[in-house]
């Protein structure tokens, strides 16, 4: 043994004089693995196609999650599925038509060319190329730069858009427009050829017209797909890209998870009280193309996501007998891979309802079962789809009437499904959301509860009533909107409140927490750190969440119809913290 041991140390000798010997050729050896190495690394992820590539087949994959479209063995078949944006008073405001946020785009392109076949057409056929994602609330969408063109029977339509994010919806509108007949409209061949400054469209072969670049696509080329009028139906049997430089096909389903880090609010809550979650409601578009916004969102703050509007009823049901929640199942997915729970919001609601539900008739008794069937359908198919996925549920929101006590009513919002059932509503929706996931923790949502003292009481009578007549609630949302000057919620009240509901049997959640700035930075941190500490100090308040993630996306309706930008987050337009964030982590690290 002896021998042979020292046997194999004279090897080892000899081998390390001989990699000595020859250091330059073994380093230069190492060297080319490592660069190896390096490219095959670098290249892993954002690439679906090699730049070199001439011709990009841009239907290849990522199209999985695009409302109204199924990917077929022939194309990608689009119909139909009228989803649209509601006035505040429930009338129809704008279309929504559908964009591959969550899929196939280009990135960087360049000069290039897309060529595309809309085939069968039946109706008409609209196919956009957006320069970013269009930012859409549950009032109104924002349209941004881009180039549609739109088939409909004999013509074709190409318009040109500007930026209009900061414009009122009603004055939102292509800069130009042009309009050429086809000679046959059932197939339809498209090139776009984008060559510095200009772009041409192509249609059959034949130039139409050249427009400036300025207006439309630059840094990168989000895809729309939709068929507008009821019945339109058609099939995308080919989108290829071609001249594409330094760009590549990207497919922002691929992206890897963001990394966390380990003094975000939630980890520092997690410290203080294992299990205790911190929230943010969300946004779907800048989730996925602004990653500002995704950093800040998924970089360790927060531990749990509500869908700001996408679970709205407007969105996943926009007809009596079309759900589509593949806008949805995006957002819980990326939720879900960076590793937020995910909270919905919000099954049965007075507002963003599509124009159908608001037509609804409410005059006889089987208009009346008709409503109340409608609504305990959108509650199984909403809630058994994400079985397993989403936690908890707001399951009625906003109950109360505005601020008076109505007539008659014990103080309840009249809308639509209290017009219809009564109160009733609010125990058949919650049983409905019970069977359909019974692991699911479900909510009451209201704001105004933090305060008013006449409201108070209103809710508290109707959530003593659920809770005596046996009806499987788990807890009360409070908004804990601070909207204005005289807004502000004292703690001790909010506390004693959270303790009433706690003897019940309820528990709390402070559920869209924003504060104005009108009285300064300070007052503002102040007004978070304090809501935020009562809940965290209260073992019945489970979760703190705020209502959006920065000002950048902070956006809302004016009474005369222009866009106001508000300051009432975490993270202003420039996506740094704020003096409240600041409050926040001060709070949980003392
Ligand atoms: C708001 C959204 O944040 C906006 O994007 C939308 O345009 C209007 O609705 N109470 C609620 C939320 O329960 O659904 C509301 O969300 C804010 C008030």
């Amino acid at each position: 043994m002896i021998a042979e041991d020292s046997f194999m140390t004279k090897q080892w000798i000899k081998m390390i004089r001989r990699l000595y010997e020859y250091r330059y050729l073994t380093l230069a050896i190492v060297g080319v693995f490592v660069l190896l190495g390096v490219v095959a690394w670098l290249g892993r992820s954002s690439m679906n196609v090699s730049a070199s590539d001439n011709t990009v087949n841009l239907l290849k994959s990522g199209w999985n999650y695009m409302p109204g479209v199924s990917p077929q063995s022939d194309g990608l078949h689009v119909s139909y599925i009228g989803r649209g944006i509601v006035k505040q008073d429930g009338m129809f405001r704008q279309a929504n038509p559908a964009i591959n946020t969550y899929g196939t785009y280009l990135s960087t392109p360049g000069d290039f060319a897309i060529h595309g076949t809309l085939a069968n057409i039946n109706g008409g056929a609209t196919i956009r190329f957006y320069d970013s994602v269009p930012i859409v609330q549950d009032e109104f969408r924002s349209e941004t730069r881009g180039l549609e063109l739109k088939i409909t029977k004999n013509n074709i339509r190409v318009a040109a858009w500007g930026d209009a994010t900061k414009r009122a919806p009603e004055k939102q509108s292509p800069v130009e427009t042009h309009t050429y007949a086809l000679a046959s409209s059932s197939t339809v061949s498209l090139s776009i050829v984008r060559s510095g400054d200009k772009m041409t469209v192509n249609a059959n072969g034949n130039n139409l017209v050249t427009l400036s670049t300025r207006n439309l696509v630059r840094d990168r080329v989000w895809l729309g797909l939709s068929a507008e009028r009821p019945g339109d139906s058609w099939v995308l049997s080919r989108l290829e890209a071609d001249g594409l430089k330094d760009s590549v096909a990207n497919n922002a389903q691929t992206a890897s998870p963001y990394t966390k880090s380990s003094s975000g609010i939630q980890a520092l809550a997690t410290a203080k009280r294992p299990g205790f979650l911190v929230g943010v409601a969300a946004t779907f578009g800048p989730a996925v193309s602004d990653t500002d916004y995704a950093r800040t969102l998924f970089g360790g703050d927060f531990g749990q996501l509500t869908p700001e509007n996408a679970l709205k009823w407007q969105f996943i049901h926009p007809q009596p007998d079309v759900y589509d929640f593949s806008e949805a199942d995006a957002l819980v997915d990326l939720a879900r891979k960076n590793k937020l729970s995910v909270h919905g919001h919000t099954l049965v609601f007075g507002e963003a309802n599509p124009a159908w539900v608001r037509a609804l008739p409410i005059v006889t008794a089987s208009d009346k079962e008709r409503v109340k069937q409608t609504m305990i359908d959108h509650i199984r198919q909403t809630v058994g789809h994400f079985k397993g996925k989403i936690a908890s549920w707001d399951v009625v929101n906003e109950p109360l009437a505005d601020y008076d006590t109505d007539a008659g009513t014990s103080g309840l919002r009249k809308h639509l499904w209290y017009e219809a059932l009564g109160e009733s509503y609010i125990a058949t929706a919650f049983k409905a959301a019970h069977e359909a996931d019974p692991r699911a923790k479900l909510y009451i949502n209201e704001f105004g509860l933090e305060d008013d003292d006449e409201r108070w009481q209103v809710f508290l009578a109707l959530v003593s009533r659920l809770k005596s007549q046996g009806v499987p609630i788990d807890g009360v949302g409070f908004q804990s909107h601070v909207y204005e000057p005289g807004d502000e919620i004292d703690r001790a009240t909010l506390r004693g409140r959270i303790q009433t509901l706690a003897k019940l049997g309820l528990t709390s959640r402070i559920s869209e927490m924003d504060v104005h700035r009108e009285n300064g930075s300070t007052a503002q941190a102040k007004q978070y750190a304090d809501i935020f500490n009562v809940c965290l100090t209260e073992p019945s308040c489970v979760s703190w969440s705020t209502w959006g993630v920065s000002d950048r996306y902070n956006m809302s309706l004016d009474d005369d119809g222009s866009i106001n930008q508000g300051q009432d987050f975490l993270w202003d337009t420039r996506m740094q913290p704020t003096q409240a964030l600041r409050s926040l982590r001060d709070m949980l690290s003392s």
